[in-house]
Order: structure tokens, then sequence, then C-alpha cells
């Protein structure tokens, strides 16, 4: 997913920072600010226990899946309750979960939520029609299913993560939810098409939290604690409030152009408020290692996260080039590299 924020190019640069600052004896890592689940999904895959989470609900579905199931799940109710309708996906192939997506993605399409809002029916150019109209049935018969015990949790979050991830795929946007574009472009009027997860390593006992972190971090204890929290002014819950809804499906009051919901408004994207969310955060933690990806443009300054993590050990920057996400291509940027900050303290008070 394209994700501001997102850590997926700079794993390589995580991952080594890691393997030099680690001792091995570390078996647990908590990813706090999860967002797509990437860096948590990249620790998992080198064996490592993950705790995630984050504040917004549709990165708790893709963190509940990615980081929580193991291996693809049977379907083994679904298999039963609609074993003719999933049949006639089979293909030479005979894979299980290509059936059981590609019949989640061709349900009878219904009117709901999405298509009332989302689509041109509501005068919102986000999804097509023949789009809203397919998350809206998949939406509701998740509902369905997971209350008439057909898919088991597990499946439920699988199910509802390929949607998540296809349904951005096909969004009409020129990437945030902040507005809409007002012809559709060509990836928008793809039809909305499940794929298979890839899921790595078995391991158990991971967990997925959608709790502030503030909130979270007095109840975890963990080797590596890894901090990506917002750098700017710019709230995720209005830059992806569509995803959202669709994650929730709670019909909300929603309003303006965009269809916007109400949304906690986190207080790392606050500059008043960050300075001592960030230093409680800090205080609180019970972990050996605290790793911060946060560059030096952010609402703290690189003094103020100095100091703080100061208040724990010795802090170290490990740093690397990295590309600046470009939210919009007619917007200018003052330089299209910036540099990517790693800070890290041992913790020894
Ligand atoms: C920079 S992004 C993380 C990106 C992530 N590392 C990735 O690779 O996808 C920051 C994330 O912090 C979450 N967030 C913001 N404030 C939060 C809070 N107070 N508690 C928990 N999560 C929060 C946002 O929803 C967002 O997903």
């Amino acid at each position: 997913m394209n994700y501001i924020g997102s850590k997926h190019t700079l794993l390589p640069f995580i991952e080594q920072t890691y393997r030099q600052i680690c001792d091995g004896s570390e078996n647990v890592v908590c990813d706090l600010f999860a967002g797509t689940g990437a860096v948590g999904r990249h620790f998992k895959r080198l064996g490592l226990r993950v705790i995630a989470n984050d504040l917004q609900y549709y990165s708790y579905v893709l963190n509940k899946a990615y980081i929580e199931i193991n291996e693809p799940p049977a379907f083994s109710g679904l298999q039963k309750e609609y074993a003719r309708e999933i049949a006639q996906y089979r293909t030479l192939i005979a894979d299980p979960i290509i059936e059981v997506l590609a019949f989640a993605s061709n349900l009878t399409r219904a009117t709901g939520f999405i298509t009332q809002n989302y689509s041109p029916i509501g005068s919102r150019f986000y999804y097509t029609e023949e789009n809203a109209e397919r998350a809206d049935a998949l939406r509701q018969a998740l509902e369905i299913w997971k209350s008439q015990g057909i898919i088991s949790s597990e499946e439920y979050f699988y199910l509802l993560c390929s949607l998540i991830e296809a349904i951005d795929q096909v969004a009409n946007t020129a990437s945030v939810y902040g507005a809409f574009l007002k012809k559709f472009k060509a990836s928008a009027l793809k039809p909305l098409t499940l794929k298979p997860l890839t899921l790595y390593n078995h391991v158990t006992n991971c967990q997925v939290f959608n709790l502030d972190a503030n909130e979270l971090i007095g109840q975890i204890e963990s080797d590596i604690l890894y901090l990506d929290p917002p750098y700017n002014h710019r709230q995720y819950g209005a830059n992806y409030h569509v995803l959202e809804t669709i994650a929730s499906y709670d019909s909300p009051e929603i309003y303006g152009i965009t269809g916007l919901r109400d949304y906690m408004r986190s207080r790392y994207c606050q500059p008043k408020a960050v300075v001592e969310a960030f230093e409680h955060l800090i205080r609180t933690a019970r972990t050996k290692h605290i790793l911060l990806s946060y560059n030096d443009e952010g609402l703290l300054s690189l003094e103020d996260v100095h100091r703080i993590l100061s208040l724990r050990g010795e802090p170290r920057i490990f740093m690397q080039p990295y590309s600046r996400f470009k939210a919009d291509s007619e917007r200018a940027y003052k330089r299209d590299e910036t540099i990517e900050y790693l800070h890290y303290v041992r913790v020894v008070r």
C-alpha cells in the first residue's frame, strides 16, 4: 500500500541497524505505530515475536492479518456453505485461497454505505459504482458470515485485510483520501480484485492492538521498541478516512465534499502536545532497545528527541538518504531526497 511514512523501502536499513545493536538475546519487538505493518512483518520474518499497534482501525485490520495469522486459513465453513459457487472459480492450479478470493471479489453486488457515499451515487468519485457495490456486498457478507460462524476470526481478518488492500488499489485519488479526482483514472476503473496475502513464518503469540500508543505503552514489555510516529501535522485519520470507514463499516456521520468522518486526533501531529506525549512514551517504555524513525523536519526538533531519549541512556543516530513521499505530484517540494534518521538508545535507566 502507498502509505504516508511507510518504511517499506527502508527495511534493509532498519534490519542492518537492528543487527548492529542487538546482542542475540532479543525475542520480542513492538511496532507501536504500525501503519501498514511493514516493519512488524519484517521482524516476524526474522523470527521475532511481534506486538503491533496503531490508532487507526484499518491499520489494526492489516496487522491482525499479517502479524497474527501464520498460514492461509482453510475457509472450511465457507467452502461447505458455498461449495458450488466457489467451485466456479477453480482453475488448473486448484488453489483454494485463490478460489475463495475470486468468490469474495464477485459476490452479487449490493448497495450500502460505500456506494451511497463514496461513489457517483453519492456525488463523490472515490470509487466507481461497480467497485463500491462489490465492496459493500463483501463488507455485508463478512459481518453475516462472522455472526453465523461460517468464518473464523482469522478468516474474517484475512478477507478484510485483502479487501482494504484491494480497494486502495482502485481508489480514485492522487494518493491519500483528502480529495478524490473528478474523472476516474485508469486504475480506478479496474474491477476490485482481492489478492492472497504474503504471510511469513510461524511465530506464535504475536499480538495486535488498536490503542493510543501512550495508553498501550504501560501494558506491554518488549526487547526492541520500534517507534515510527507521524512527524508532521497531517492526521492519518483524515488522510485515510475512507479506509477507516470501510474497515469498521460503522455508518458514521460524515460531512463535507469529501465525506469526512470524525477522527481521533493524534498528539504526535500537534505542535503543542507532541513533546509531552513523546516524553511520557519514552519514560514509560519497558524495553531493552528503543529505535525511533524521525527525521529533521518533524514537529519534534532533533534536540528534543535527543534530550528525551537521554532520559533512558546514551542516544546514537544512524542515517540514510531517503526519497520523499510525494502526496501529490503537482505540489513543489524543496528537495526530493531527505535524510532518514534512526535514533537509538540502549535502555540503562
Ligand atoms: C509514519 S506512520 C507508520 C508507518 C509504518 N511504520 C509503516 O511502515 O507502514 C505513523 C502511524 O502512527 C499512527 N498513529 C498516530 N498517532 C498514534 C497514536 N497516538 N497511537 C498509535 N498510533 C498512532 C498512524 O495511524 C500511522 O499509521
